[in-house]
């Protein structure tokens, strides 16, 4: 009997792949044939994946499950002859990743929107991932956006849906299934990074932490591993439940969106050391006692520190971050003779600069860092790799930022997110700046010289791809920078997001606020792009 089937389609307009996959709203997604469209376009572009495997998970969001039966039909269809798909369907995003390149899958499918909100009502999102574990480079996602403005039809399979929500193996058609625990083989990479029996006696010498899993997806990875394994308190981990809809919560793991973790690290009583990660588990915040670690601060130290960590002790060949992010890991790379690589926002362009062996940490400012690991950021790798640097130290997470900054100096930074902006008057802000930008050079912004104004591109320095378009920088000639960029993940309006570093090389002037440092450029910044007067607002909707 043959149950495979061809389905008639007409494209849909708008399946362009932004910074990370394919994000809309989840009524978006829940139009007839809208879903089915994009995956047979991944196929389609990927050459046809007859006699392939592949990798299937997602955040555990609402829709994820529909999701999920609707590509793994296909994936039949298509002729792919064996799935690895997580229990219940659950993946995050590293695990998935890693899955991939320990299954030496064709890619996999990554259902998430990361940290934007779930729910009938909120996000939904699907990335495809390479086989190298990274998220899909742009000559993909472009052909991947071609494919789906001809599409005429799809491959789907006649099938009951499947069951997936224990670890037994099944045939869909004529492709295999195999549902996942992928719990323990993360697990069993982590300890193979990091010193665990140091990190289990920090935790019975009485070190507290508490980690905010904000009912998403690393819940029981955090729970697996940080209590059952290390030891933490039980109760370390709180909001450990995965919820459809994060319990109603924005699973963003920063100043704003998990404020119950940041109220318990500024308490009387706070506890050592505070984590979070958000909706897919590849994001992360790093928190002390009343204490907070930017992320790009958190990339430097991770790697300033990283021979005392067993998976990177002499194996840091170089760093690499987004261009919006704070060059205080480009210092630590110049000290110990590593490259340090600028790139385009989204971890999609740090695959080809592991791939080819150029790089082995890699960061982002919007709370990102991982390394060559997997080709995901990971969040929880990254609270071990602090848990690690912290059992080693002896010292307060305080004590070792600041120290950092005595001996490198102190790369002041903040983000400033105005989000549901009105697309059109986003692009007003933007071109604001854009037009200002060629008269800048040679003169005075916030008591500071500007010596370069330009909109950042990239050439890839291992296949040459060309990438253009991807945020305007004011650079100063003391190297502080102001960079607007419009975000490529939101799904109402438009978010401008504003970058804002000085550096301050006296430890005199480390103890002072962020924003108070920065005044003079976040005023030059708004007068620049008459974000006030265009959006009627007078402050961000976000800082971090
Ligand atoms: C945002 C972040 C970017 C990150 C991406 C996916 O993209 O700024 O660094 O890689 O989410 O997590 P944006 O909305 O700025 O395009
Ligand atoms: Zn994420």
């Amino acid at each position: 009997m043959c149950n495979k089937i061809s389905v008639s389609s007409n494209p849909f307009l708008d399946q362009r792949p932004g910074t990370s996959g394919l994000r809309k709203k989840v009524r978006i997604f829940q139009q007839a044939h809208y879903l089915e469209n994009f995956v047979q376009a991944v196929f389609d572009a990927l050459g046809g994946v007859s006699g392939e495997t592949l990798v299937l998970g997602g955040d555990g969001r609402y829709y994820n499950e529909t999701a999920i039966q609707v590509i793994l039909k296909m994936a039949a269809a298509n002729g792919i002859k064996k799935t690895w798909v997580g229990q219940n369907g659950i993946l995050s995003t590293p695990a998935a990743s890693h899955l991939i390149r320990k299954h030496q899958a064709i890619g996999g499918f990554i259902l998430s929107a990361s940290h934007n909100p779930g729910g009938p009502d909120g996000d939904f999102g699907v990335k495809f991932n390479m086989a190298n574990g990274g998220p899909a480079p742009e000559k993909i996602t472009e052909a991947v956006f071609l494919k789906s403005q001809q599409i005429s039809s799809y491959k789907t399979t006649v099938w009951n849906d499947c069951s997936f929500s224990n670890c037994a193996d099944f045939m869909l058609d004529e492709m295999s299934v195999e549902v996942i625990d992928a719990v323990s083989d993360y697990s069993d990479l982590m300890s193979s990074l990091f010193d665990f029996n140091a990190i289990r006696s920090l935790f019975s010498d009485g070190f507290s932490m508490v980690f905010d899993a904000m009912h998403a997806v690393t819940g029981p990875y955090a729970t697996e591993i940080l209590e059952n394994i290390l030891g933490a308190a039980k109760g370390t981990v709180i909001n450990g439940q995965p919820l459809a809809d994060f319990g109603g919560g924005h699973p963003d793991p920063n100043l704003t969106y998990a404020s119950d973790l940041v109220n318990i690290l500024f308490s009387e009583n706070a506890p050592d050391f505070g984590a979070a990660s958000d909706g897919d588990g590849d994001r992360n915040m790093i928190l002390g006692r009343r204490f907070f670690v930017t992320p790009s601060d958190s990339l430097a130290i991770l790697a300033a520190n990283a021979d005392v960590v067993p998976g990177y002790k002499g194996k840091i060949k170089g760093i690499a971050r987004s261009m919006p992010t704070s060059m205080a890991a480009d210092r630590v790379a110049e000290r110990k003779a590593i490259k340090c690589f600028e790139t385009p926002t989204g971890w999609k362009f740090f695959g080809n600069l592991m791939d080819a062996g150029q790089v082995t940490l890699c960061g982002e400012e919007s709370f990102g860092t991982g390394s060559d690991h997997v080709r995901e950021k990971d969040g929880l790798w990254a609270v071990l790799f602090w848990l690690n640097i912290l059992a080693v130290r002896k010292e307060s997470v305080e004590s070792i930022v600041r120290k950092h900054w005595a001996e490198y100096g102190r790369n002041v930074y903040s983000r400033h997110d105005y989000e549901e902006v009105d697309n059109a008057i986003a692009n007003k802000i933007m071109e604001n700046i854009r037009v200002k930008c060629t008269s800048l050079p040679g003169k005075q912004l916030a008591g500071r010289l500007v010596a370069a104004c330009d909109d950042f591109s990239y050439t890839d320095p291992v296949d040459g791809t060309f990438s253009s378009g991807h945020g305007l920088r004011i650079i100063f000639d003391d190297g502080s920078r102001i960079i607007f960029r419009l975000s490529g993940t939101g799904t109402k309006g438009a978010t401008v997001r504003i970058y804002l570093e000085l550096f301050e090389p006296d430890v005199a002037r480390h103890a002072l606020d962020a924003q108070e440092l920065l005044q003079t450029m976040i005023t030059a910044a708004n007068q620049l792009s008459e974000i006030p007067q265009l959006t009627g607002r007078n402050a961000p909707t976000v800082i971090t």
